[in-house]
């Protein structure tokens, strides 16, 4: 016979939101953002420190508010072909640490495109992944984070984004911004809101850039991206 008058066991709900600090790969990826941002290089500019401060400060408010996960379903694109390679070459640099931790969660990682219409040619060799964001999945409106690939050879057309601050950094391969200057692991590219720029990546190897967008969460959660001109 069961005894009636002992204390029901404490049961955890299957549909409990998981949150930041239970899903481990996605917190620690998330303090290697920080790291990131607070160790690299700012070259002397003002406006690239304080930048670089927005990004640190908003996502230390993403960690003290830890905030729901919503994992959607892993998604490839073509690119993602090259992200081994990728990965293998960043590994033998010093965004090592960031690449282990992205190579933590690449199998839960969502890769798309972000644009209605891509042109054809961009189609097989560009593809980029939320890690926080209105869409998650780290779920926040306090800034968008993610890691965008490029096949060699790509060229990624000029565009702006307006009202949003981004910037990038190389974590491995090479790419050019508007042919001025070239970018390999460890450099930043700054774009401040609504500057045009269009990326060409190196002929030999992939290149993967982790990037940051500071903007208000109106222009975060209603953001689509548009190619050739500014929204
Ligand atoms: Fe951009």
């Amino acid at each position: 016979m069961v005894p009636t008058n002992l204390p029901e066991p404490e049961l955890v709900s299957a549909s409990a939101s998981l949150r930041l600090n239970d899903a481990t790969d996605m917190r620690y990826l998330l303090d290697e953002f920080y790291s990131l941002y607070r160790k690299i290089a700012s070259g002397g500019s003002p406006k690239i420190r304080s930048h670089q401060r927005a990004v640190r400060e908003a996502i230390g408010r993403v960690i003290r508010a830890n905030p729901p996960i919503s994992l959607r379903s892993p998604d490839r694109l073509p690119v993602t072909d090259h992200l081994r390679r990728s990965i293998d070459r960043g590994m033998m640099d010093q965004m090592a640490s960031m690449i282990r931790a992205l190579n933590a969660v690449r199998d839960q990682l969502s890769w798309e495109y972000g644009y209605e219409k891509v042109p054809k040619g961009l189609a097989r060799k560009y593809g980029y992944a939320e890690i926080a964001g209105p869409k998650g999945p780290i779920q926040t409106t306090e800034l968008t984070l993610g890691f965008v690939l490029f096949a060699p050879s790509c060229t990624y057309p000029a565009h702006a984004h307006n009202g949003i601050t981004e910037s990038y950094v190389c974590l491995s391969g090479a790419v050019s911004e508007n042919h001025q200057g070239v970018y390999t692991p460890g450099s930043m590219i700054f774009n401040p809101p609504e500057q045009m720029h269009r990326i060409t990546v190196s002929d030999i190897d992939p290149a993967l850039l982790a990037y940051a967008w500071i903007a208000p969460p109106e222009i975060l959660i209603s953001n689509t991206m548009k190619l050739g001109k500014t929204k």
